[in-house]
């Protein structure tokens, strides 16, 4: 047990004892609220963490790097981690429980049993990462058989995982409410992620291209331009000119099915996803025309 702010923050690191806890909780009638992450913490999971606070009685943030949602070449290996600093962040901010279990322990001996979703991972990032959405989706299954949830608290830069995530719960009727929070951004503008320690300080400086092409293409629906096409070729254009990066994808597509779209009469989602450096970065934003 560790003392946080306010409060002693538990940590458990069984997964039948995780599930015992839940089980316990639930029978109290508390309300359980769940934050998965898989660590490194920084200011953008601090706001799930905060606005998972006033969701129910009993906060649990999950710490995992999730083996099955990395692909070969990926950066399952060196993705960061400081479980001691997160523990810390955690207890700060009044989490009661962090769960982080073992690899070993949470996918046991002989494990075969994945969630995967029919449609939506055929777009946007599912198609550069194949199965990336069926460990998300799978992890993502499992961490609600373990923590029991009433309510999951996921970001809105991993736009794509939130629908996932948002369809798995209504196709496989779990009774679990999923809040999506906006993307916390840097004072520039670059959106929050745990990857953005792998860039240098050249790359920091490029990196900010994501956010400022979505801007852009903001700024060009409200002046009244409809078609996708122009939108993605002003966004790329503004991308390529900044040192070092690599589109993967530019996309406007419908914020739901995630489907292409070519004309803009209602929301749409602008998505894209670029490597700077090695570093791959992915962000967002609704473009809303006027
Ligand atoms: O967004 C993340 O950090 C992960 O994809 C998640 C949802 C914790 C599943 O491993």
């Amino acid at each position: 047990l560790r003392e946080g702010k306010d409060k002693t923050i538990k940590t458990i690191s069984s997964v039948a004892e995780m599930q015992a806890r839940a089980d316990r909780i639930r029978q109290s009638a508390k309300r359980i609220v769940l934050v998965p992450t898989m660590g490194f913490l920084h200011e953008g999971h601090l706001a799930l963490i905060r606005s998972g606070r006033s969701l129910g009685d009993v906060l649990v943030v999950s710490i995992f790097v999730n083996p099955t949602q990395f692909g070969p070449g990926e950066d399952l290996e060196k993705y960061p981690r400081n479980m001691e600093r997160d523990f810390a962040l955690a207890a700060q901010e009044s989490v009661d429980i962090v769960f982080s279990p073992d690899a070993g322990d949470l996918y046991g001996q002989g494990f075969e049993t994945f969630v995967a979703l029919q449609r939506l991972p055929m777009h946007l990032c599912g198609l550069s990462r194949p199965n990336h959405f069926r460990g998300v989706a799978t992890v993502v299954a499992k961490l609600f058989n373990v923590v029991q949830p009433h309510v999951a608290v996921f970001g809105e830069k991993d736009f794509q995982q939130l629908q996932v995530v948002r369809r798995m719960v209504k196709d496989l009727n779990f009774s679990i409410a999923i809040i999506g929070h906006p993307t916390v951004r840097e004072p520039d503008g670059l959106a929050m992620s745990s990857r953005n320690c792998y860039l240098s300080s050249p790359q920091r400086r490029s990196a900010v291209s994501l956010y400022l092409a979505l801007q852009g293409a903001q700024q060009q629906v409200e002046k009244g331009i409809r078609k996708a096409s122009e939108l993605i070729s002003s966004a790329e254009e503004l991308i390529r000119s900044y040192a070092d990066t690599d589109i993967d994808y530019v996309a406007v597509c419908d914020p739901e099915t995630l489907e292409g779209v070519d004309t803009i009469h209602r929301p749409v989602l602008m998505a894209l996803a670029v490597r700077v450096g090695k570093t791959r970065l992915i962000d967002n934003m609704i473009l809303t025309p006027r």
